[in-house]
Formats: C-alpha cells, sequence, structure tokens
C-alpha cells in the first residue's frame, strides 16, 4: 500500500493550486467570504461528516471527519486570513486588491484541505474523529476565542489539537522540514498605550507649559532598565515601543503624546510584574514632570506552550511516515505570538513549523530567488514542500492514538 508521505506528495499540485487560487484573494480579519467559499468547495468534494460555515464572526468553517474504527476526537486548525500589505513579489497569481497574503495564511488553507483529502480517502483505516478548524482573524488574534465560542471545540468534545505555520519562523529548518518543540513555542503577548498629558504652548516659552514629548522621551528611555535590569536574565522578555504619536508643529508644545508598544514573554507572571512596572514607571516619570500617564493594556494573548506528548508524537509520527530527514527539533522558542494559545487553554496541543523557504544561491543584487521576511511585501512560500505540511498532519491523525 502507497504510504501516507507518497500520497500527499503526489497531492501537492492541487495544493499549490489552492494555494494560488487563494493568494491572488487575501482578505483580512473576519471579512473572508471567498476564502470561506473555497474551503466550503473543496470539503464539499470531500464526502465529510459535518461541514458548518459562518462561524466565528461570520466566516469561520469547521468540518468533521468520523472514522471507520472508534477513537479519539483531534482537531487540526488552519488560519485563513492575510495582511494589509500592497504586494510586490511579482508573481503571476499575485493579489491586486491592496491586500496580500504575507504570512503564508493561504499555504495554510491549501495544506489543511489537502489533509482532509488525505484522512477522507483513508477514512477506512482512521480512528475516531478528525475536526478540521480554519479560522479567520490571526494576525487581529481574536479569531481563535471566536471559533471556541462557535463550538469548534465541541459535539464532539475535541481531545488534542495540532497546528502548524509555514515560512521561516525559524531559519534552521531545511525546506519542507517539520520543527517541533516541546513547552515554550511562541511568546505571550500584551499591547499597552500610554497617554502622556502636560500643558501645551508655544514652543518659545517652555517655562509656561508641561511638554509632553518630554515626558514621553523620558519614559521610554527609562523603560529599557525594565528588561535590562529587573528581570532574570535567563528568562526571555521583551519590551518594545513601536509607535509615538505627538505634536504637530515645531514651535508649538503639545498638549498630549501617545505612545503604544508590547510586551513579550512566557511565563504570565512576568507579564504581570512588566505591565506593573511599566504602569509605575510612566505615572512616576509623568508625575514628577509635572503631567499625568493614563496607561492601557489591551491584547491579552498567551503564550503557546506545547504539550510534551503531543509535541514528541509529531517527531516519531514524521520521522516513520515521511522520513528522518523531514522532522528536527527547534532550540529555542520564538518571541513571535499566535491565538493558537486559546485552543490550548482549553485542550491539549502542540504546534509547530513547517519550513518553506527556498535555496538561494548567486546574490539578491544578482536577481537570485531569495527569502523575505513574514510581512514583508515580498514574501512568498517554497510550494514544492507545501505536501510535508498535509502529509505530517494526516500522518498525525492516522497514527496519534497507536
Ligand atoms: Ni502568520
Amino acid at each position: 500500500m502507497e504510504s501516507i508521505g507518497a500520497k500527499a506528495k503526489a497531492l501537492n499540485e492541487t495544493i499549490v493550486e489552492l494555494r494560488r487560487e487563494l493568494h491572488a484573494h487575501p482578505e483580512l480579519g473576519h471579512d473572508l467570504p471567498f476564502t470561506e467559499s473555497v474551503i466550503v468547495r473543496e470539503l464539499t468534494k470531500l464526502g465529510l461528516d459535518e461541514i458548518k460555515s459562518g462561524q466565528g464572526q461570520g466566516h469561520g468553517v469547521f468540518a468533521t471527519l468520523k472514522g471507520k474504527k472508534p477513537g479519539k476526537v483531534l482537531a487540526l486548525r488552519a488560519d485563513m486570513d492575510a495582511l494589509p500589505i500592497q504586494e510586490e513579489t511579482g508573481l503571476p497569481f499575485a493579489s491586486t486588491n491592496g491586500n496580500m497574503h504575507a504570512c503564508g495564511h493561504d499555504a495554510h488553507v491549501a495544506i489543511l484541505l489537502g489533509t482532509a483529502k488525505l484522512l477522507a480517502d483513508a477514512r477506512e483505516e482512521l480512528a475516531g474523529t478528525v475536526r478540521f478548524i480554519f479560522q479567520p482573524s490571526e494576525e487581529t488574534v481574536n479569531g481563535a476565542l471566536s471559533m471556541i465560542e462557535s463550538g469548534a471545540l465541541e459535539n464532539p468534545q475535541v481531545d488534542a489539537i495540532i497546528g502548524l505555520h509555514t515560512g521561516n519562523i525559524w531559519d534552521g529548518l531545511e525546506p519542507g522540514q517539520i520543527g517541533w518543540r516541546v513547552g515554550p513555542m511562541m511568546a505571550s503577548t500584551s499591547t499597552f498605550s500610554i497617554v502622556f498629558e502636560g500643558k501645551g504652548g508655544h514652543g518659545a516659552t517652555p517655562h509656561l507649559t508641561v511638554d509632553p514629548i518630554v515626558i514621553a522621551a523620558e519614559t521610554i528611555v527609562q523603560l529599557q532598565t525594565l528588561v535590562s535590569r529587573e528581570i532574570n536574565p535567563f528568562e526571555p522578555a521583551v519590551v518594545t515601543i513601536g509607535k509615538i504619536l505627538g505634536g504637530s508643529a515645531f514651535n508649538i508644545i503639545a498638549g498630549k503624546c501617545e505612545v503604544h508598544g508590547t510586551i513579550r514573554t512566557f511565563a504570565p507572571e512576568i507579564d504581570g510584574f512588566l505591565k506593573k512596572r511599566i504602569r509605575e514607571t510612566a505615572e512616576g516619570v509623568a508625575a514628577s514632570m509635572r503631567g499625568r500617564a493614563a496607561v492601557a493594556f489591551t491584547v491579552n494573548l498567551a503564550a503557546v506552550i506545547n504539550d510534551k506528548t503531543c509535541a514528541l508524537k509529531m517527531r516519531d509520527i514524521v520521522a516513520s511516515s515521511l522520513g528522518e530527514e523531514w522532522v528536527r527539533e527547534i532550540p529555542l522558542p520564538s518571541s513571535g505570538a499566535e491565538d493558537f494559545s486559546f485552543y490550548l487553554a482549553k485542550v491539549p496541543g502542540a504546534f509547530f513549523y513547517h519550513c518553506s523557504t527556498f535555496h538561494c544561491s548567486g546574490s539578491s543584487s544578482e536577481g537570485a530567488v531569495c527569502n523575505y521576511p513574514h510581512h514583508n511585501s515580498k514574501f512568498d512560500v517554497n510550494e514544492s514542500v507545501l505536501w510535508t505540511g498535509s502529509g505530517a498532519m494526516a500522518a498525525y491523525a492516522l497514527r496519534w492514538q497507536d
């Protein structure tokens, strides 16, 4: 009998076609009618037991496949959304609508549709049930929760979940390899804003004003010491101020200045400590300079912490089903974030990387094919290896209960 790896490889052309169709029509956030229609069209061909569209905040999809043998319930998740970036890849199937699949979520959907096809064909040997989750709005980090609220992990109750991210998140993998890791995989993220209030006035008479831009500048410098002086050096943490807004002209002292930033950690207590210290620092600096600071925390996303059993199973299953050469351990976690953590708060599971880089040759000035980071207007995935993503997920679903 043909192996699941061979079947996946034979399906690559189909996976690529789907990826290109989705790539040409990127959609944002929860507003994904085209993407939803492609998913429903493809799943309908497979004779699944249930397809539920219109989920989440309107365009999420989940579907169910029952194997012929009894067993537990495994969920497989793909995110669907693109980014508001003008594409500059020059690909024949490049987007023309001003949005772009610059994070590879087009490939995630295509890979999961390929997985669904492989598993539908293997229904006779499949034990238990597989739930396919196509999730909107990962980039804005509120899609996973909306799918959970729609019941994506229930009826039947999901026992474990896996997901993957393609691209070049960790650059030590070879194209097509599945990267696994036990424990911390991706960081938690909290987003904050600080509004500094002073007293505006003429740039020539600063003594009659309270300058919020100087207060903001002082606070930004102070915040650099939180990680370097107050966190154990063996504990990963990041505090970044990515945006500052204030002032309108060179000779006007503004009344207000805003800064926006993000915190990345792997432990809730470190996240909590940094939030407390950011508030104290901003309020303290502002008070000492006769101004005020209003600190607000918005996004709160937990870290992706991989279940040991689920992560090690992926290593073993990929090695024995696809081959040793397709699997590799990731030595360090990423400070990027993923709303996959919402699922992990409900059921055990693990998140993996699927490497889809190109082998670069020559220098980029000679026009060689090369790799661009995620969220770059020239980001692309190596389509020739998408099958290993489908193969790994399908093999996992077939073998995880052995
Ligand atoms: Ni992404």
